[in-house]
């Protein structure tokens, strides 16, 4: 690509994305010499005055600009060159929403972050009088540490300000609208939450509900008020129909959703640590804990899954030692039956976060340490000790993307005997959280017809097309004629069958 220099100062390097407005770019600020978004206002020659459309742009960077919440992108600098408006923003290196869930399926609590993170964005944007109007997945973008920014006020206006607004009413994505909006009624801070129901089903389950052969079709959808059938029912869902309520007057308001969000994300009951030690006596101790550090005096204690009758005191180094200090060795530094017989003495829910714990915590420590096997493999060769259901019960209750992990450490069988043996759902987001690769066909091409059929349910519908179409077991069109009709029409239109 040639060099482009615009405004004397930012250098176009890459393009970030492309939507209704225009393109944005990846600059180099070369005078503050950071990286930094841009976003060049494309105004074709057709439609509405360019004037009015050129003072559009420069009022989404006014409005974004009056906006200063870590959930919403800052906006640095805006300016008109060579008749085109830019905004200048703060480069977000990271993925839309909408990338992510085409790709992955996130567990109800990620969406319920992500779902907290943009509500506190929006509440921050409503206060400032300002509405966004256009909230949907692919104007979420997450950065590696999964912050959430709100981006795009492309069609924001700010309540009271006139004129302008007129020819606003189908500007924004049509599927993700509020009826009232739709038909031409009055908007308020209850559209952007509708469009954030809409937004939150897509992400829940893998496909937007109003979406329909043209826009017509999808503005009748939008406007029908027909309840939502999930396949992922529970809180997230329970919201996301109170979001998605007709009359703007009856729809959940922000403090209610806030609330039922912070819900989900109460940290899971997460075993006090007097009432089950091992546990958390087995969390502090997986990160390299100092040989010589004194073990605290847990004598009292130590009748926990450790000294279970089942556990093997005569074996593995240390055997001299009593039976309290033996204790306190990290799972993986046990004998693998001895860890194993551990496991299976704990609450599936406390093993689930102690597995957690281990492959999230040592799989950062050693991705670059390619000496010692990855903790996911050590953990992986416990699990198998442990019968299948049991094994099952415990992923039920882990991370997904974890998870993954760890059944990608396993053989393609013994993981689909595992994920036969979790929740169907569980076992969708961890096939989702692997993604489309290798892997997760040949779990696939493991798992009977019958489990294939009710995991892929869940699954988004454009991954399962990925899926299908690379697996060479012949199946796919028994596992396509399994699925519910819903599932199969939206594999059929992705893949542009008959
Ligand atoms: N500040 C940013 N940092 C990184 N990526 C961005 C940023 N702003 C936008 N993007 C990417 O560009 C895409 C289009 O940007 P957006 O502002 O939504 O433009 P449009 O009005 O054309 O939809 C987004 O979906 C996102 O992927
Ligand atoms: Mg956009």
């Amino acid at each position: 690509m040639t060099e482009r220099i615009v405004h004397g100062r930012y250098e176009l390097l890459s393009r970030l994305g492309r939507g209704g407005m225009g393109t944005v770019w990846l600059a180099w600020d070369r005078t503050l010499r950071r990286s930094v978004a841009l976003k060049e206002v494309v105004l074709s020659p057709y439609g509405e005055d360019v004037a009015i459309r050129r003072e559009r742009a420069l009022r989404e960077a006014r409005a974004a600009a009056r906006i200063r919440h870590p959930a919403v992108v800052d906006i640095y600098d805006a300016f008109l060159d060579d008749g085109s408006p830019w905004i200048v923003m703060a480069y977000i290196d990271g993925a839309s929403l909408d990338r992510r869930i085409e790709r992955q399926i996130l567990s109800e609590r990620e969406i319920a972050r992500v779902g907290r993170d943009v509500l506190a964005g929006l509440v921050a944007v409503h206060s400032a009088q300002v509405l966004h109007r256009d909230v949907k997945p692919a104007n979420i973008v997450l950065d590696p540490e999964d912050r959430v920014f709100l981006v795009d006020f492309g069609i924001a206006r700010i309540s009271g300000e006139s004129g302008l607004t007129s020819q606003n009413m189908l500007l924004g994505t049509v599927e993700f609208m509020a009826p009232e909006r739709v038909d031409g009624h009055a908007v308020g801070p209850a559209s952007d939450l509708w469009s954030l129901g809409v937004t939150l089903f897509c992400a829940l389950e893998g496909y937007s509900p109003f979406l329909r052969e043209g826009p017509i079709e999808t503005v009748r959808a939008v406007g029908a008020g027909r309840p939502l059938r999930f396949r992922r029912p529970g809180p997230l869902a329970d919201a996301i129909t109170g979001l998605l309520v007709t009359d703007p007057g009856r729809r959940m308001g922000a403090a209610e959703l806030g609330r039922r969000l912070d819900a989900i994300l109460a940290p899971a009951p997460r075993t006090p640590p007097s009432r089950t030690p091992p546990s958390r006596r087995w969390e502090e101790a997986t990160p390299r804990r100092p040989r010589d550090t004194p073990t605290p005096a847990r004598g009292h204690d130590a009748r926990g899954p450790g000294s279970t009758p089942g556990s093997t005191p005569g074996s593995g180094p240390g055997t001299a030692r009593p039976e309290a200090e033996r204790d306190d060795r990290p799972l993986l530094e046990r004998p693998r039956q001895e860890a194993a017989t551990l496991l299976a003495s704990m609450e599936p829910r406390a093993a689930g976060q102690l597995m957690d714990g281990m492959v999230g915590s040592v799989g950062s420590v050693g991705v670059d340490g390619a000496s010692a096997p990855a903790a996911e493999v050590l953990v992986a060769e416990v699990l198998a000790l442990l019968p299948p259901s049991r094994a099952g019960r415990v992923v039920d209750h882990m991370a997904p993307d974890r998870a993954a992990r760890l059944v990608r450490a396993m053989s393609p069988s013994r993981g689909a005997s595992t994920l036969a043996h979790t929740d169907e759902r569980v076992a969708a987001a961890v096939l989702g959280a692997i993604g489309v690769v290798p892997a997760a066909v040949r779990l696939v091409e493991a798992m009977t017809l019958r489990r294939a059929c009710r995991v892929l349910e869940y699954v988004p519908p454009a991954v399962v097309a990925e899926l299908l179409s690379a697996t060479s077991d012949g199946r796919a069109d028994r596992i396509l004629g399994g699925l519910s009709r819903a599932v199969r029409d939206e594999i059929t239109r992705l893949t542009g069958g008959a």
